[in-house]
């Protein structure tokens, strides 16, 4: 890609719970790649959000003794606060229960209703409220189990609107075969492809008429619109008018959701369909899925606190290829601090800055003019781990060059060799600060500070 333009959405969050180290990985995954974007000059739009209406919110809400909307506003800050501290930078946090988000999705609806897309009707079926989602039989396991959330659906039968889904399963396929839709990974295109060759779709329930928390269906006061019609909606009410965007992140637990329901809704409102989606896997924490059940819900922050923000950015995208599952192992987690910060780069970045004043080399900082095709290519792709260690080996070949050159023995014997040397690896740590930017903002800015001034401090303070 090399438009000027890169607009990037995230899923927007639950506010039923606070957020976990799983909806961090996403917002950061997002943040790499608008920051990286934002250094090669692009005009970049990072929208990303809250998800507040719905039975799972008004449920917990409910268990809290607060009004949803008083729970949402609590929750939400607390989303807020956690992508401060994590450094990520957006542009625009889309809340559903912003009044301008409300009345597009209300105007949006009317819209379709108005054009024959939405009929009425009887909805018999299951419904998982962790899913927030319609089951069908063959999605569930023995007793109506929803198997992520190991709980009963419960059984629904309403009087309520439906979209007419199964008029664009065609439309659909082929704007995923022919590329108008872009889906990555591959597997996932294939996967999603399959799907919709598989059978006809059914239409899309898309109100409640026992739900209070959500938004009224502007036609039918008694019935308030389906969350997940809601809440994909807020990818048009943020984009300020930038529509359409040219990347949406999203995990894959709500791959179908994007990848069949929100293009079809686009394509029956007249709107462009997303440049691409893209699906990444599931962080477990030491193995485990993350749960509050099992207790291993883990605060960003508070893994930041510990360890610092740059260093949980670092372990997240060098330790898991994107796309997959991987795992947050607090073990891994120590081990790659020490041996590939606090060592590899924190020594070298020592090393250099120390004989820099030591033998009193003259070098002055400066913007670096090199590129790196290779490692830009990586970024593009969402292959960050692929990224890293390229820029690690660089890191290597520094730390390999000093221990064969052995500076100590140059500056007694061959001064000019020696300042050649350093000022090369000068150099190249104005690289390396400047490619980490997207990944570690803050060291890199550090780096580039000190290289700039020549005053050492550690990178990557011991931990005790
Ligand atoms: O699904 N590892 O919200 P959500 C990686 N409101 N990603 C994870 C994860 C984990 N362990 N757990 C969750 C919703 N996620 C809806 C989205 S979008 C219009 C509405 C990801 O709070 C998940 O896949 O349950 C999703 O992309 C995002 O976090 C929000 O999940
Ligand atoms: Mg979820």
């Amino acid at each position: 890609m090399e438009t000027g333009r890169f607009f990037i959405t995230t899923a927007i969050d639950y506010v039923s719970a606070a957020p976990h180290i799983g909806h961090a990985y996403e917002k950061l995954a997002a943040d790499v790649l608008a920051r990286y974007w934002r250094n090669r000059g692009a005009e970049v739009f990072f929208l990303t959000g809250t998800d507040e209406h719905g039975m799972k919110v008004a449920q917990a809400a409910k268990k809290m003794s607060v009004s949803p909307k008083k729970y949402a506003d609590e929750i939400a800050l607390k989303y807020q606060a956690a992508w401060s501290y994590l450094n990520i930078k957006y542009d625009n946090f889309v809340r559903t229960t912003d009044p301008s988000h409300e009345k597009f999705v209300q105007e949006f609806l009317q819209k379709l209703y108005d054009n024959g897309e939405i009929y009425q009707g009887n909805y018999e079926g299951l419904y998982c409220v962790g899913c927030e989602e319609y089951k069908v039989q063959e999605d569930l396991e023995p007793g109506d189990m929803c198997p992520l959330h190991k709980k009963k659906c419960e059984s629904i039968s309403e009087n309520i609107y439906f979209f007419k889904l199964s008029k664009y399963q065609n439309q659909l396929m082929e704007a995923i075969q022919s590329g108008q839709l872009v889906i990555e990974p591959e597997s996932r295109k294939n996967e999603i492809f399959k799907f919709l060759a598989k059978e006809p779709l059914r239409d899309l329930a898309i109100s409640r008429s026992k739900v209070d928390w959500g938004i009224q269906v502007p036609w039918d006061k008694t019935q308030t619109i389906y969350v997940w019609v809601d809440a994909l909606l807020n990818y048009i009410t943020g984009s300020r008018g930038l529509w359409p965007p040219t990347l949406q992140l999203i995990g894959k637990d709500i791959f179908r959701f994007h990848a069949i329901i929100w293009p079809a809704m686009l394509l029956a409102g007249g709107y462009e369909l997303p440049e691409k989606l893209f699906i990444h896997g599931f962080l477990t924490v030491n193995g485990q899925k993350i749960s509050k059940t099992i207790g291993n819900v883990i605060d960003p922050i508070e893994i930041a606190k510990v360890y610092g923000v740059d260093p949980l950015r670092y372990y997240m995208f060098r330790e898991i290829p994107f796309g997959g599952d991987g795992d947050f192992s607090i073990d891994r987690f120590e081990k790659r601090y020490q041996s590939d910060l606090a060592n590899d780069l924190g020594n070298l970045f020592q090393r250099v800055l120390v004989m820099q004043q030591k033998y009193g080399i003259e070098w002055k900082y400066a913007v670096p003019e090199k590129t790196f095709p290779e490692i830009n290519r990586a970024i593009e792709d969402l292959k960050f781990n692929e990224a890293l260690n390229l820029i690690w080996k660089m890191i290597t070949e520094a730390n390999q060059e000093i221990d064969m050159e052995r500076p100590w023995e140059l500056a007694k014997t061959n001064p000019t060799k020696l300042a050649e040397l350093l000022k090369g690896l000068l150099v190249n740590l104005s690289e390396v600060a400047n490619l980490l930017e997207p990944f570690m903002p803050d060291t890199s800015r550090k780096m580039t500070e000190q290289l700039s001034t020549g005053h050492f401090e550690p990178l990557f303070p011991r931990r005790k």
